[in-house]
């Protein structure tokens, strides 16, 4: 990318579904060129955060920005076509289609009348992060792995040339080595000036790569944090830690990230 990096704002935003709102009065920033990791409870409204950004949701009130460019009335096409790359936490592919059938729908929803040239183009720089899908471009995406599919999605949205891009817990379901190389893959796409905000549960591994973290809790924002301070503040912890009790070896892992810091 050389195109400088750009940031996303939402000013005082809340927003839910009917007439209830889930999140409440949102702040939040995710810095240009930044990997922004959202951590909170289930249910906290995450993925509703998310939506929203996204332009699936409607905000109540506030708005949502961009860098200078006012998005909050654009529906989701649009916010696509500003730079706006989304992969949802479920049923982000076409599972009856192949591989290269998902990238050239990814590709084609903002680059419609641009030649085969600039597809294939862009669909060797996305198979170069994935050399597992790399291998199976005519595979049905159904028969794919949870892991290989989920980097369907990911490049899927990332053949698009997102300036931003929205990522609903990339990781979830994945064994821990694909955890990694799924998270590495973002950092990747990151030091190319991708600005990411990101959902996830594998906190551990997400501050990893993260440079900003901010936990929700109850549709609000609760703080923010550098992203290597953020398991060892006691808040965090407090909010958190029974979530991440019930995954093995994390509670440890936390307890010794904490008592190093
Ligand atoms: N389509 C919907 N219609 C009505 N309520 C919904 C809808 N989707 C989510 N909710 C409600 O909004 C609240 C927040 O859900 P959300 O999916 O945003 O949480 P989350 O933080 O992403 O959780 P998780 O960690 O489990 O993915 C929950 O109470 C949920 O029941
Ligand atoms: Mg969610």
């Amino acid at each position: 990318m050389t195109a400088p990096s750009r940031s996303l704002r939402m000013l005082d935003v809340s927003a839910g579904y009917g007439a209830t709102d889930i999140i409440h009065t949102v702040n939040l920033t995710a810095s240009a060129g930044l990997i922004t990791t959202i951590a909170g409870p289930n249910g906290a409204g995450k993925s509703t955060l998310m939506k929203t950004l996204a332009g699936l949701l409607r905000p109540r009130q506030g708005s949502i920005w961009i860098g200078e460019q006012e998005i909050t009335a654009l529906p989701p096409p649009r916010r696509a076509a500003a730079g706006l790359g989304y992969v949802p936490q479920e049923r982000n592919v076409f599972r009856n289609l192949s591989v290269d059938e998902n990238l050239r729908i990814g590709f084609e929803f903002i680059h419609r009348s641009s030649g085969g040239g600039e597809f294939a183009a862009a669909r060797g720089r996305v198979l170069d992060l994935f050399p597992d899908i790399a291998a199976r471009p005519k595979a049905l995406a159904g028969t794919l792995s949870g892991g290989q599919r989920q980097m369907l999605a990911l490049g899927c949205a990332l053949i698009a040339g997102p300036s931003i891009l929205l990522l609903d817990e990339p990781s979830a379901g994945l064994s821990p080595l694909y955890v990694t190389s799924m998270l590495d893959a973002v950092a990747a796409v990151n030091l190319s000036g991708v600005t990411v905000v990101m959902i996830e549960q594998n906190v551990i591994e997400a501050v990893r790569i993260s440079h900003e973290a901010v936990l929700l809790a109850g549709g609000e924002i609760k703080g923010r944090w550098p992203a290597n301070e953020f398991l060892s503040d006691p808040h965090v912890r407090s909010s958190f830690l029974g979530g991440i009790a019930s995954k093995p070896g994390l509670r440890e892992a936390v307890s010794n990230d904490a008592s190093a810091a």
